[in-house]
Formats: structure tokens, C-alpha cells, sequence
């Protein structure tokens, strides 16, 4: 109760889509661990809303000559944490299909937001639940981490095409669904050890009231609208293509 109570404080509200990157530890000890978390989640947007996590697989290794190949029925990648993990446990999640940046939904439209992602050109954008929560009115919830978590920011990469991000060519991946299908889905792959200043977003998104900050037991909290998120990350981009990568000049 405790939980859904701070989730609302912080402005999650009943009908909400939300995308949540998290850290349990953060939160300081709850009683049930991750699963409660998931669960205080899911109260916070019912009815009518969707509580979705990253399900993310993808390796250092892939590339066009060693596609990634992802299991569904496995929990995602231990660096997204304990928590995707309980959800992608739940028998009532859904699972994108795709083979490195698959997401887990739990709630009211999940089987809508985890529809088609097989068929999208790159990992996270146009028509990827990352791209359609920004242009349909979602939400993102960092709890208990910061910008550098915010995967929505590596969407407006791949909208604006930007260079630094992906490999060249198009890698044949394969996913294996929760039932055992394989499917191959063609996906642009991302580069890794690009770093990021990914922390710049916050006064943009803090000048314009597109972040509300808060705490959720013990966690640093930013509540986040997907739709602001992914304009001030266009205009930023537009200004300057590098703003994701360099900090900004001394003045
Ligand atoms: C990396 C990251 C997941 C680490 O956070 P974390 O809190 O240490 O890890 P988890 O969320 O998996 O939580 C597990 C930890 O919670 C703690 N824990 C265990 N039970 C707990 C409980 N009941 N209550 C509170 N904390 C508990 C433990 O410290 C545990 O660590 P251990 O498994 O090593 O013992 C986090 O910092 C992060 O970056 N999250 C965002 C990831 C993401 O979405 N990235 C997007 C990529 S672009």
C-alpha cells in the first residue's frame, strides 16, 4: 500500500502506460522483493493501464555476422535487474518479439504494446513500443536510476539515424517465443561502448515540466511524459547531433 501510495504521489495515476527502469536496492528493503514491486505497479495505473519493463538481451558479441539469438522464455539481462525479472515471471505478462530489445508488459494493453516490434527496422525505433509509448501519450519511470537508463533516449537516436548508434547492416536475428516458436527478425543492431551523457536531459525536461521528481521509499524517483521526453530530445539532437555524447561547452 505504501508503495502504490508513493507511486501516486509521484503522479502515476489509473490508466497510465508506463515504461519502468529500476533498481530494487534502491527502494531500500521491501517486504516480497521484486515481485511486490511489480504488483504495486500494476495497482498504481489499474484499471485500464499497462505497466511495461525492458526485456532486454542483446550482447557485445552480436553483430551482422553473429546475430543475436534470444530466448523469451529466459529472463532478460541481469543489468536491467530483479525486477523486469519478476515480471517476465508473471503468467499474465506479454513479451515483444524481438531479439535485443524486447519488452514485458503486464496490464490492460499489453498485448497492444507488445504487438509487431518483430517488424521494426531498428531495436527501438519507429513503430517499437519505445517510439509508439512517445507519440501515444505514455509515461517512463525511472526508479531509482537516472538519464543513463532511459532507453527511450536511444529511440530519438534511431529516429534521427544518428550515426555513432547502430552497426552497418542488417543482422538476421532469432527469437524463440514463450511457446518454443523461432521466428527471424531482421533488426539493425546498436554499437556498445558509445558513451553517453544521457544526464543532460534533466534541466531540459525540468524546464519545461516534463519530469516530475520525487521518492518511492527510499529511491530517487523521475516520472517522466514519453511524449516531452522524446520532443526536447529531437530539439536537442537538432541543435546539436553530438548533445547525447558530449557535454556541453564552458561558457
Ligand atoms: C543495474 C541495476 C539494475 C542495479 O540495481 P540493483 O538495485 O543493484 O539491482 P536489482 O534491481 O536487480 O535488485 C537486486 C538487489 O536488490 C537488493 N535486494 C534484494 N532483496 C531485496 C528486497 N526484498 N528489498 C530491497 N532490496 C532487495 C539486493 O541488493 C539485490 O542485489 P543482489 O541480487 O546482488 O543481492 C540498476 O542500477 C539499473 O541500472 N537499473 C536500470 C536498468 C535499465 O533499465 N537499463 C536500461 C538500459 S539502456
Amino acid at each position: 500500500l505504501e508503495l502504490v501510495q508513493a507511486l501516486s504521489d509521484l503522479g502515476l495515476k489509473p490508466g497510465d502506460d508506463v515504461l519502468v527502469h529500476s533498481s530494487l536496492s534502491s527502494i531500500g528493503w521491501v517486504d516480497g522483493g521484486a515481485p511486490t514491486v511489480v504488483a504495486a505497479l500494476i495497482e498504481a495505473v489499474a484499471p485500464g493501464g499497462t505497466v511495461l519493463f525492458p526485456g532486454l538481451t542483446g550482447s557485445v558479441a552480436d553483430s551482422v555476422e553473429n546475430p543475436p539469438r534470444a530466448d523469451l522464455r529466459k529472463d532478460p539481462v541481469s543489468w536491467v535487474g530483479k525486477i523486469p525479472a519478476a515480471a517476465n515471471a508473471r503468467g499474465d505478462s506479454r513479451r515483444s518479439l524481438h531479439p535485443t530489445h524486447s519488452v514485458i508488459a503486464i496490464g490492460a494493453r499489453a498485448d497492444y504494446w507488445t504487438e509487431g516490434h518483430e517488424r521494426c527496422e531498428t531495436p527501438c525505433g519507429e513503430g517499437s513500443p519505445y517510439h509508439r509509448l512517445a507519440v501515444e501519450g505514455g509515461c517512463i519511470l525511472l526508479l531509482g536510476c537516472d538519464q543513463e537508463s532511459n532507453t527511450s533516449l536511444h529511440m530519438i537516436e534511431e529516429i534521427r539515424r544518428l550515426p555513432y548508434h547502430l552497426h552497418d547492416g542488417i543482422a538476421e536475428g532469432v527469437v524463440i517465443d514463450r511457446e518454443g516458436k523461432e521466428y527471424r527478425v531482421l533488426t539493425r543492431l546498436h554499437r556498445w561502448g558509445v558513451p553517453r551523457v544521457f544526464d543532460r536531459m534533466d534541466p531540459a525536461l525540468d524546464v519545461c515540466g516534463a519530469q516530475q521528481r520525487g521518492k518511492v521509499g527510499e529511491a530517487t524517483c523521475r516520472l517522466i511524459d514519453a511524449t516531452a521526453n522524446f520532443h526536447v530530445g529531437i530539439v536537442m539532437l537538432a541543435e546539436d547531433p553530438e548533445a547525447f555524447r558530449t557535454l556541453p561547452a564552458e561558457s
